[in-house]
């Protein structure tokens, strides 16, 4: 895998695919570029792919000790793009990497020439919610990330996938046990602390899809249909038999979605 020293860290990227237009794909949390393989194997035509691990994840350096902030990451996403001499790109974000989206909106506005947001959510995390994460951090710190993957890898997938597609269910697994504890402490700090998007929604003018997993019970679809409705002009799909990875449990779907939204794009 490439990487590059960017803002005092390293970024390692996975590419596919060769043409003037780019689509940068971020990762969930706590998965890394990997998660992005069926896409890569199969760019659509005139289009570079670039899925990057942000840091901790994958091949790119630790993650910083005090937290794995959005903010940081869009502009760590941002520094790739210029080290790679790419002007603007399409960002598609699926739930972690859609809150890195939506910080390099706020920051970064005149790279992005559409968006794409995959089983992800505008609202911060509630007071509990934030509470829950930052008590899971202390947990993964002191004893690893075991149990936390062990209770997460079932949310992330459909039932039609867990129980039809055990491939896909032990891929996803290893990819989860990939992640290191520091990684998973400093981006659960980095979750919690991330702000409301939601203010943004109505300002966004570019081109925007958001897709859905049917089953996604982290980020559920009609919560994703109120956001699509909230963002001018948006498209709005739904991947049927898909939890929170529709990019993974149903690769097929999920890609003739993209690949339409994509050739739409100006
Ligand atoms: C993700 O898939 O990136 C996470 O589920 C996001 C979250 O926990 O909010």
């Amino acid at each position: 895998m490439p990487a590059a020293e960017l803002n005092g860290g390293s970024i390692a990227w996975r590419e596919a695919g060769e043409g003037d237009r780019v689509l940068l794909l971020l990762h969930a949390f706590p998965l890394s570029s990997a998660m992005w393989t069926a896409q890569l194997e199969t760019p659509p035509p005139d289009w570079r792919l670039i899925a990057p691990d942000f840091r901790g994840f994958g091949g790119s350096g630790p993650a910083p000790a005090d937290g794995l902030t959005m903010d940081g990451a869009a502009d760590d996403m941002a520094a790739l793009l210029a080290h790679l001499e790419v002007p603007t790109a399409v960002v598609c974000g699926l739930s972690m990497g859609g809150y890195v989206a939506f910080a390099m909106l706020r920051r970064h506005a005149r790279l992005l020439r559409g968006l794409v947001l995959c089983d992800t959510r505008a609202e911060p995390d509630t007071a509990e919610t934030r509470a829950g994460r930052l008590e899971k951090a202390a947990g993964v710190r002191q004893s690893g990330t075991g149990a936390f993957i062990s209770e997460m890898l079932p949310s992330l997938l459909s039932p039609f996938t867990l129980k039809n597609r055990p491939a896909v269910v032990s891929s996803v697994g290893v990819q989860l046990a990939e992640a290191s504890a520091g990684a998973v402490s400093a981006a659960l700090h980095g979750l919690a602390a991330r702000p409301d998007s939601t203010p943004l929604l109505r300002s966004i003018t570019v081109p925007t899809q958001v897709i859905a997993g049917a089953d996604d019970r982290i980020t559920p679809a009609g919560e994703a249909r109120m956001m699509a409705r909230a963002i001018p002009g948006a498209r709005f799909d739904i991947v049927e038999d898909a939890g929170h990875l529709p990019n993974i449990e149903q690769p097929a779907d999920f890609g003739v979605v993209l690949k339409a939204f994509l050739a739409g794009v100006p």
